[in-house]
């Protein structure tokens, strides 16, 4: 009995010394990539602040950093990097940034000519507004709300994301173009609610989820890039791809899209129809054949030359951060899976070394293929969700 509870009581010693070692690994693994962006980011600050201009980096091109107007669907991110790096250092310093590059979207707010700015506002003015609390930021918030609701159509019940002549379409004879992508400005309208409690955002963004579960999804769970609905009749007219390998394909970045943004709907109204879609799409994405042995994904799970395609780290790092939230509504083992991404992405295969592509952290992600766009360079929001996994990962393993 005596020489059994000594077993148990060694066991158990052994026990928590492996969880306090493999707790130091991950928490190493933070502080690693912090101290790691601390560097590369200040590097590209430093570049900004030299030129004495407000610049939005988005990617690299013939080995030169590219910078966006500030009503392309990307400048959103780099402000909101500046915020993730405050919550994830305290460092002022990154706030001051996270204020001088947000402020600079003022005007994004009455931008109607695409549905990013949900994206562009909320990423920027709204971690600006968790950090500070200023009032002054939820008046933005509000107004990009509204410009957003500008776009709703009634009849199909969907917030239109391209018009009809512009965007990625070409000529195919798009009427009221859906990409997946949407599903992440409807947080946006949801944060909105509270501000204003007014319910007409909430029940936009509810139309919007449920009209994309209904008509996005294939039998599989993987889901079509573009849903074409007929805004005067309503009904679905096409079902088609923009970014990605075919209209029957599963682009990567798409699948991130949709995970994340059924994380944050269900988040939002503790629909559990929302939370079972996240489960399907994780069932699609991890046993998928084609889902590489490092979880960072092709850049489409149907690209013809498998394993020689390109990888998505944007899609990997999208993926990683939505299963960190959805780790913490009864699904603890999706913590593992992005922990493993997580890794993936730390290690030199995906992370830059300092100084070197164009000061983003992340290297290998995808724009659009079939547009010969951005292809294996560095992208702002990879980086953005890859500090979002950071910074969500961190709060979970808090002591
Ligand atoms: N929202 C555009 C993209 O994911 O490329």
């Amino acid at each position: 009995m005596k020489t059994n509870l000594l077993t148990i009581g060694l066991g158990l010693l052994l026990l928590s010394a492996c969880n306090s070692t493999s707790k130091n690994v991950q928490t190493d693994l933070i502080a690693d990539n912090v101290a790691f962006a601390e560097k590369q980011i200040g590097h590209q600050v430093k570049l900004i602040e030299e030129s004495g201009k407000i610049l939005n980096p988005r990617t690299v091109k013939n080995d030169k950093i590219q910078y966006v107007p500030i009503d392309d669907w990307t400048s959103g991110f780099f402000p909101g990097s500046m915020w993730y790096m405050y919550e994830l250092t305290g460092n002022e310093k990154w706030k001051n940034l996270g204020t001088k590059y947000t402020e600079d979207l003022d005007s994004v707010k009455f931008l109607t000519w695409h549905h990013d700015v949900g994206f562009m506002i909320n990423t920027s003015y709204g971690n600006a507004y968790k950090a500070t609390k200023n009032e002054a930021y939820k008046d933005v918030m509000i107004q990009a709300a509204k410009s957003l609701a500008t776009r709703f159509r009634p009849t199909p019940g969907v917030i239109q994301s391209w018009d009809e002549d512009r965007g990625w379409q070409g000529t195919r004879g798009w009427m009221c173009p859906v990409i997946i992508d949407n599903m992440m400005n409807l947080e946006l309208f949801f944060e909105v609610t509270r501000f204003t409690g007014d319910s007409s955002f909430y029940k936009m963004a509810v139309s919007h989820a449920d009209v994309t579960l209904e008509n996005h999804f294939r039998d599989d769970y993987s889901c079509y890039h573009v849903i074409d609905y007929d805004k005067i009749k309503g009904g679905v007219r096409h079902k088609h791809t923009a970014q990605g390998y075919a209209h029957e394909s599963a682009w990567a970045r798409g699948q991130a899209w949709a995970i994340y943004g059924f994380a944050v709907c269900y988040r939002e109204t503790k629909d559990p129809r929302y939370l079972e879609l996240t489960d399907k799409i994780y069932n699609y994405l991890f046993t998928h054949k084609n889902m590489p042995e490092d979880l960072v994904p092709y850049w489409d799970f149907d690209a013809p030359n498998i394993p020689n395609e390109p990888r998505d780290a944007s899609a990997a790092a999208i993926i990683a951060s939505a299963l960190y939230e959805l780790s913490t509504f009864g699904k603890p083992e999706y913590k593992e899976t992005a922990d493993k991404i997580v890794a993936s992405l730390s290690s030199p295969a995906y992370r830059a070394l300092l100084g070197t592509n164009g000061n983003f952290l992340l290297m290998h992600s995808v724009g659009s293929i079939p547009h010969g766009h951005e292809i294996d360079v560095p992208l702002n929001y990879a980086d953005y969700y890859f500090l979002e996994a950071l910074l969500r990962k961190k709060e979970i393993e808090k002591p």
